[in-house]
């Protein structure tokens, strides 16, 4: 073979090396640092863990530290004290139930908290300490509201005062079983998106879609709400505390296009006094009064 030939072919062999090396190796640290798709929001499934299976986790939504006595709920050891700071959250593992106390003015309030629960500080309506059930545990998101599922009859109610077309979009960000989508799909023929950061929600709600035929117009995602693109949406459904409403106002002023409807259930968007154009007021089958507040971005 001539010398020229043999040449060519070694380097050709070293190249063939080199490209396969480059394309079968993982990311190294660096090509991780620079992806310009490191931002990027991922659904959780991919990227975060959810709350440990038996783990109780209490977060602090308040604007104060709060102390309370803790302790196991088999067992008569002594509470232990502890103090949560704004915005952290204290866990403890295990598989038992627990037993909770705290100071709200001059009254002990004290509560027995499940096994595998998130709980959170809040205040109530009253503006006074209490502890409600989470709907997650997790550090990367916050927890905008617990599952209570929206009445149907609010639910068609908040459907109507939307003044839905066969065009609209709808979104429900923090969507539980998926009613208000899957209604709005099986009423008015539309598309919608349901975000959830709960994967037994997302469940529920594909299982619902599927049952009710309506699976090819709408999609659950799982998926902290902070994280989602809304910009498509044409209808908006919420049903978020005040503070969490407050907390994506500007995200919905970042994507929602001017016109877009915003239908929230029982809590208002604080700070678009002037875009609320509609509210209604209905007993539900649950026996109690419901508040629809309808904004116009
Ligand atoms: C009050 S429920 C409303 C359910 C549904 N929209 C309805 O009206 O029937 C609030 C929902 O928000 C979800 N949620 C809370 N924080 C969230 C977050 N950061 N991202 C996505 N969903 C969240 C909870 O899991 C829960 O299912």
């Amino acid at each position: 073979m001539p010398k020229k030939a043999i040449l060519a072919f070694i380097i050709a062999l070293v190249g063939l090396a080199v490209a396969v090396w480059f394309f079968t190796r993982g990311p190294s640290s660096q090509d991780v640092n620079s992806s310009p798709y490191i931002e990027e929001a991922k659904p959780i499934e991919e990227s975060q863990p959810v709350q440990k299976q038996r783990e109780i986790s209490i977060r602090n939504v308040t604007h104060e530290s709060v102390r309370y006595w803790i302790k196991s709920s088999a067992s008569d050891s002594k509470a232990m004290l502890m103090t949560i700071q704004i915005g952290d959250i204290d866990r403890f593992p295990g598989d038992g139930d627990m037993d909770i106390s705290f100071q709200r003015d001059e009254e002990t309030i004290s509560y027995q908290l499940d096994s595998g629960m998130p709980y959170s500080f809040r205040y109530n309506e009253n503006d006074e300490l209490e502890l409600y059930e989470g709907s997650h545990g997790r550090e990367d998101a916050p927890d905008l509201a617990p599952f209570v599922p929206t009445p149907m009859a609010v639910v068609e109610k908040m459907l109507q005062m939307a003044n839905i077309d066969k065009n609209d979009v709808l979104y429900d960000l923090g969507c539980g079983d998926g009613r208000i989508v899957i209604t709005a799909a099986e009423r008015y023929g539309i598309r919608g998106v349901g975000i959830d950061i709960d994967p037994q929600r997302i469940k529920e709600a594909n299982a619902a879609a599927k049952m009710a035929g309506v699976e090819n117009l709408v999609k659950f995602r799982l998926q902290d709400v902070m994280t989602v693109d809304f910009s498509e949406a044409t209808v908006l459904a919420l049903y978020l505390l005040e503070e969490s409403n407050e907390l994506l106002r500007p995200l919905f002023e970042r994507y929602l296009r001017p016109g877009t409807y915003v239908v929230s259930h029982n809590y208002p968007i604080p700070g678009w006094e002037e875009k609320e154009i509609h509210f209604a007021s209905l007993m539900a089958e649950d026996n109690e009064e419901h508040d629809i507040y309808l904004y116009r971005r």
